[in-house]
């Protein structure tokens, strides 16, 4: 069984970019778990399905059939045969993620489906509640943090780059409108783990970042 390293924190602290990082230097496979809330999200709009009606979310999450695989050193999967990549950071998915992520049945679909991954090898795993309730026992937590006008900024900087013509004001609204329901949820909520190590990247730059996090879990 490989080590696994949790990366937690909110939206654009720079959870994707750190781990992936970290992965990438210390040859461990990364793995986004935000992804599956977000396959899940997607199967369910592409279906038809009301993201608000818990009962028909569950109901199409459990009917189709999910396949992990690993691709690039990153951990990936298919629904239904299909693998989203890009369709999952679509605006329909965006807005209606947090509330599919809220399903206590989904979360735990989500839960047990991160945990099979370690039989793959040495994982890096980022997202909201991986140190917390993932894999509270490894040795290995870091819970990144930013402050939220520079988290809106790193991301309304990404959807230009991305072409999308949101405003800045939709960013920020949307950003602190998702730490709202992720940290306020009753299953799971985004909060730090008691052992975890803080890393505030305000004024950091990426690399330091990725170095903090490889030199703590060398050291
Ligand atoms: O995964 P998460 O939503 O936490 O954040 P991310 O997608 O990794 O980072 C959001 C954006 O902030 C990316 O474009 C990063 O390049 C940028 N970033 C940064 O500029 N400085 C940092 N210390 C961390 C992230
Ligand atoms: O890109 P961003 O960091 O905003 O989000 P993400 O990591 O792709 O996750 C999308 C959504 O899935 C979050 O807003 C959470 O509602 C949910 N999520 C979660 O509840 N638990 C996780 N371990 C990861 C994501």
């Amino acid at each position: 069984m490989g080590k696994t390293i949790a990366i937690d924190g909110p939206s654009a602290s720079g959870k994707s970019t750190v781990s992936k990082g970290v992965a990438g230097a210390l040859g461990y496979i990364y793995v986004d778990s935000g992804a599956l809330y977000r396959g899940v999200t997607w199967h369910a709009i592409r279906q038809g399905v009301d993201t608000k009606n818990p009962a028909a979310v569950i109901e199409c999450m459990q009917t189709a059939t999910w396949d992990f695989f690993i691709k690039d050193g990153a951990s990936t999967f298919s629904i239904d045969g299909d693998v989203p990549v890009q369709e999952l950071r679509g605006k329909d998915v965006r807005e209606s993620v947090a509330d599919v992520a809220v399903i206590p049945e989904v979360r735990q679909f989500v839960v047990e489906s991160l945990r099979s991954l370690e039989h793959f090898g040495s994982l890096v795993m980022e997202g909201r509640d991986i140190g917390t309730v993932v894999f509270p026992d490894s040795p290995h937590k870091f819970y990144l943090d930013a402050d939220p006008e520079e988290r809106a900024m790193r991301r309304y900087r990404e959807l230009v780059e991305a072409g999308e013509n949101e405003k800045a004001e939709e960013v920020m609204a949307s950003l602190k409108k998702r730490d709202q329901i992720d940290s306020t949820r009753e299953t799971d909520p985004l909060t730090i783990a008691r052992d975890a190590q803080v890393i505030d990247s305000t004024s950091m730059t990426l690399e330091e970042v990725i170095q903090t996090v490889i030199h703590a879990v060398e050291n």
